[in-house]
């Protein structure tokens, strides 16, 4: 037996049934904002990201899985969505507007736990070719809807602005000076980040002593990030979707101005706890190799954390299970569930047709069906017996009214 590796999952029913649910949200959701599809490459070049996410992240520096290719290239397996996409969009000529979407497996080397696992699967929008506060406040909005549509309770919005790369230089020599004379309270991470990435304390949990009186970005925005944020903030209100200010909000990746945020969920608690997060780039493009500022926003959401923070199914899987009392009736049964599963009804059956009715009806519980209809002595006058499970209640009727039934329900 070679078991998993630490930190994948199989992912099987029950629980895929969530995951279903989810990805096929996230699919109508994204078409019925306007983002088309993008099937990205799962392995790149290890400098895509070693620019693009940032040399003295979290995420390079320790946790991606980087080898060399039989022909000697530094390749990376993705650990995020957004270098891949953005390089695409220069590649393919980066021109105008586009609006993507992208679902499917990453991988960080991390230390597994509930929600933090080294393959895990996001699902991504990304904004490219527009500056302005609406393209923020749209893929936040996305985000949102999404985590009400699969019925996460408890959702919180985390929002904050980290301004301009130009604002941030004036900033960052003020937050240098403040952690080297609080320089002995810090964490050996925390003194190691002053020199090349002190932003990223801000959000140290081994720090938060020092870290509560620091200056925060937000208190040295530019005016054009300050208005920028203040626009975003007020549609965000118009459109009633709850978010509270987190001045230390910095998000992991380097790539990031303005606009940044995280989305949670009381439902699902854990020492990573953000079900998603994103924010504005607009550096990214030109960090990986671009003759032109490219700005874009994006978001990308964590499904294994969503579907902890998932109600289980309600609903049945299926509307009909039908079983076959008389195994000569095979071929009108075969017919007639094929005709139902053209009409759109979840129908399943036992394609054998051998087993016993009552081994028929175990199998009918098991997948989740709302009734059982049962083929038999009736059938020629166009009969069945139907048999809705959650009431037991049993009668015979027509397989037009079988129909009705599955419609009305
Ligand atoms: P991120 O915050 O690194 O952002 O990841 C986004 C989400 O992916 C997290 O909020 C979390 O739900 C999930 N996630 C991250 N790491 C793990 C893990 N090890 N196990 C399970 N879930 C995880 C990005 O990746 C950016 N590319 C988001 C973005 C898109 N920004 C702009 N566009």
């Amino acid at each position: 037996m070679i078991p998993r590796l630490k930190g994948t999952d199989d992912i099987l029913p029950p629980q895929s049934e969530r995951w279903r649910r989810l990805l096929r949200a996230f699919d109508d959701l994204a078409e019925r904002y306007g983002y088309d599809l993008a099937l990205m490459p799962a392995i790149e070049s290890t400098e895509l990201f070693s620019r693009g996410v940032g040399e003295t992240t979290e995420v390079v520096e320790k946790q991606m899985y980087t080898f060399e290719d039989r022909g000697g290239r530094s390749v990376t397996l993705r650990p995020e969505f957004t270098a891949g996409i953005v390089r695409s969009y220069i590649e393919s000529g980066g021109q105008g507007i586009v609006k993507l979407a992208a679902a499917g497996p990453q991988f960080r080397y991390e230390q597994p736990q509930k929600g933090r696992r080294r393959q895990f699967f996001q699902v991504d929008l990304e904004y490219l070719g527009e500056s302005a506060p609406g393209a923020d406040v749209e893929v936040i909005e996305f985000s949102y809807r999404l985590l009400e549509m699969v019925g996460v309770s408890g959702i919180g919005l985390r929002l904050n602005s980290i301004g301009d790369s130009a604002d941030r230089v004036a900033y960052r020599n003020l937050l240098q000076e403040y952690l080297r004379q609080r320089q002995s309270d810090l964490s050996e991470d925390a003194r190691r980040r002053i020199d090349s990435n002190p932003l990223r304390v801000l959000d140290s949990k081994a720090d938060t002593e020092v870290v509560r009186d620091a200056p925060v970005p937000l208190d040295h925005l530019g005016p054009e990030a300050a208005q920028h944020f203040s626009r975003a903030r007020s549609a965000l209100d118009g459109l009633g979707i709850p978010y509270e200010i987190d001045p230390r909000l910095v998000r992991g990746l380097d790539y990031y101005n303005r606009t940044v945020f995280e989305f949670y969920s009381s439902s699902f608690e854990a020492a990573q706890s953000s079900l998603g997060g994103g924010g504005r780039y607009d550096p990214l493009a030109e960090l990986i190799g671009s003759r032109h500022p490219v700005p874009a926003v994006g978001v990308a959401m964590g499904c294994d954390r969503i579907v902890h923070a998932m109600p289980g199914v309600a609903e049945h899987r299926l509307d009909l299970y039908v079983a076959v009392a008389d195994h000569d009736l095979t071929p009108q049964a075969t017919e007639w569930v094929s005709r139902l599963r053209q009409r759109g009804f979840k129908i399943d059956w036992d394609a054998s047709a051998s087993r016993s009715v009552k081994a028929q009806f175990k199998a009918a519980n098991r997948c989740g069906a709302a009734a059982v209809a049962i083929v038999g002595s009736e059938w020629s006058r166009g009969l069945v017996s139907l048999k809705v499970l959650e009431t037991g209640e049993e009668r015979q009727v027509s397989v037009e009214e079988v129909e009705e039934w599955m419609k009305q329900r």
